[in-house]
């Protein structure tokens, strides 16, 4: 049996893939189409046999593989990825499956929903963050240059996968990745959820179906009330103003995962938080202490952190010269488009310094 998750925009399937629908839509609905697999190395490594003994029918299918890493997420793979489409002749009416995390769902979803004007999608995310967070609630999009998700478009896939056999074979790394937003959805929708998250959180923290369950339902929760981000959803960039800004200084330079810059984005905001006075010293410390026990802190010298703060400038959640952030008004609740001053930014960049010296 799979559960499905309770989503307006599209059907949301959690459990093994051979019991879902995904089969019976295929020999339905798209008999006769071509259909396209979008891997990345690993997937293709790792998950298409899996997908494909879960669902024979569709074993006939094309597999483009992406380059693996977040500096391919860019313009120039998307054309070279939509002459490939080209090349095979695809029509409207025939169909892309993105077999992938973040990375693969949002290039995968940008070029389905650009392509032809729109060709119909499905999301198989293989890792936690994209179980969690990136396959769900219809966000597609690519980098431009240093700046994260500036291309993209609001599309939901005809039906979302959610399978964790896939988790079996991700390094410990990924599992972090994806705790990141677990702990955000948990910092912003209740504190007891943090609460009991928080002690569990350890190096070797293992995913937990109840968890993944309990975030995409408060993912979709938001995503029904404000699915084109217009106010509330915003508050599901927790963690992402600084997180993005740090991740982009790093594209070109170091191999650092989403979900590590989140962890630094979600101390940076609740410490902000808590210099406000919206949330007390010790619950600070509490997420501090918790994302301290999943990472290892990293220093920013001077150039790093002014060139963080440009990158921050240019987030496009920002209006006119202000960078806006969202941040805890008590533990459980957040607010968005907080004005964030410079020498906010400096402040809590500088506070991730000093937690660089307490690993
Ligand atoms: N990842 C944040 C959102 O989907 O809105």
């Amino acid at each position: 049996m799979t559960t499905k998750v309770p989503f307006s925009y599209c059907e949301i399937n959690f459990g093994l893939l051979k019991n879902s629908s995904l089969s019976s839509i295929i020999s339905n609905d798209y008999k006769n189409s071509r259909i396209i697999v979008f891997a990345d190395e690993n997937t293709y490594d790792l998950c298409l046999e899996y997908l494909f003994e879960s669902c024979p029918i569709i074993n006939h299918a094309d597999v483009v593989v992406f380059p693996l890493g977040e500096e391919n997420k860019i313009i120039e793979v998307a054309h070279q990825i939509l002459d490939a489409l080209s090349n095979f002749k695809l029509k409207r009416n025939d169909l892309i499956i993105n077999l992938g995390g973040g990375i693969v769902t949002d290039m995968g979803g940008f070029i389905s929903s650009i392509y032809k004007r729109g060709i119909k999608f499905i999301n198989i995310p293989t890792t936690l963050l994209g179980m969690v967070d990136a396959s769900i609630g219809g966000k597609t999009g690519i980098n431009l240059g240093s700046y994260k998700n500036q291309i993209g478009s609001f599309i939901h896939p005809i039906s979302i996968y959610i399978d964790s056999f896939f988790l079996k074979s991700l390094p410990q790394n990924e599992i972090i990745n994806g705790y990141a937003e677990i702990i955000k959805h948990a910092l912003i929708s209740d504190a007891k959820s943090w609460f009991d998250l928080s002690n569990k959180l350890e190096k070797n923290i293992q995913p937990d179906n109840k968890l993944i369950l309990k975030s995409i339902t408060y993912k979709t929760s938001i995503v029904e009330r404000d699915p084109l981000e217009m106010g509330l959803r915003k508050i599901l960039n927790f963690g992402h103003t600084f997180g993005h800004a740090i991740e982009g200084f790093f594209v070109d330079k170091m191999n650092v995962s989403h979900g590590f810059c989140v962890c630094l984005g979600i101390c940076a905001e609740s410490y902000l938080s808590f210099k406000r006075g919206n949330i007390s010293k010790d619950e600070y410390l509490q997420i501090e202490n918790a994302i301290n026990r999943i990472i290892d802190f990293i220093p920013f010298d001077k150039e790093a952190i002014n060139e963080i703060y440009e990158l921050m400038k240019q987030d496009k959640k920002n209006k006119g010269d202000q960078v806006l952030s969202c941040l805890l008004i008590k533990i459980g609740e957040c607010q968005y488009d907080k004005d964030i001053s410079e020498a906010e930014v400096m402040d809590a960049m500088y506070h991730l310094n000093l937690l660089a010296g307490t690993n």
